[in-house]
């Protein structure tokens, strides 16, 4: 048994100014980091600013990407919901690693009208293609409540509070898995 602790790269899958990916992703990293076991980091698309894909276009920016998924043992994916799907720049940066994501568990947490229940279950279609794990316990922040916050009339700290026991069931989930693969991984052939 492997007694290392296990990294866990939380991915914003939002870029765009106003976005509020890094809110959730700063909350999911706090209680991530409540572990002992774990080592967090957060992945900002912003910060590599990946070109659509194209295996032509690789550069340094896609080579420091794929090696912080290469190094990571398990994700939580931040996902909004753009028409009723993943936005465009998570499905790219999906798309630009393929044995990086191999074996490795993945969870979810999106906020929406309807939680990006949608966009989730897009990408846990997606995930599969890439040999992953998608869990099933996820974080599914619902509009009557998120745009209540979006829109000033909620803080954050009560928006979260509301849904930290699905937080702790998904982590709880998440760490067991990312603990069960990064073994199963060394033993593979
Ligand atoms: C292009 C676009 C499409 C959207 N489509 C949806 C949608 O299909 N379902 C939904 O619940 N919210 C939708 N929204 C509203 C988002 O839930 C809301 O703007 C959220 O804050 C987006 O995440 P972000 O702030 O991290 O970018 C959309 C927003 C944008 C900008």
């Amino acid at each position: 048994m492997n007694d290392e602790k296990l990294k866990i790269k939380i991915i914003l899958g939002s870029t765009r100014e106003s976005r509020m990916s890094d809110k959730f992703g700063q909350w999911i990293a706090d209680e991530l980091n409540k572990h002992q076991k774990v080592e967090v980091e957060i992945l900002d698309l912003r910060s590599y600013d990946l070109p659509f894909y194209d295996e032509a276009k690789i550069n340094e920016k896609v080579r420091e990407f794929q090696s912080k998924v290469k190094e990571a043992d398990g994700f939580v994916i931040i996902a909004p919901e753009y028409n009723h799907g993943p936005t465009a720049v998570l499905k790219n940066a999906l798309d630009w690693c393929y044995e990086e994501w191999n074996y490795k568990p993945i969870a979810f947490v999106g906020y929406g009208s309807a939680g990006a229940s949608r966009s989730i279950e897009q990408l846990r279609l997606n995930v599969i293609e890439l040999r992953m794990i998608p869990i099933r316990n996820a974080v599914h922040i619902l509009g009557n409540r998120y745009y209540a916050f979006r829109d000033g009339k909620l803080d954050f700290k009560e928006l979260v509070e509301e849904n930290l026991n699905k937080a702790h069931e998904m982590i709880h989930e998440l760490l067991w898995l990312t603990k069960v693969m990064k073994d199963a991984r060394q033993s593979k052939n």
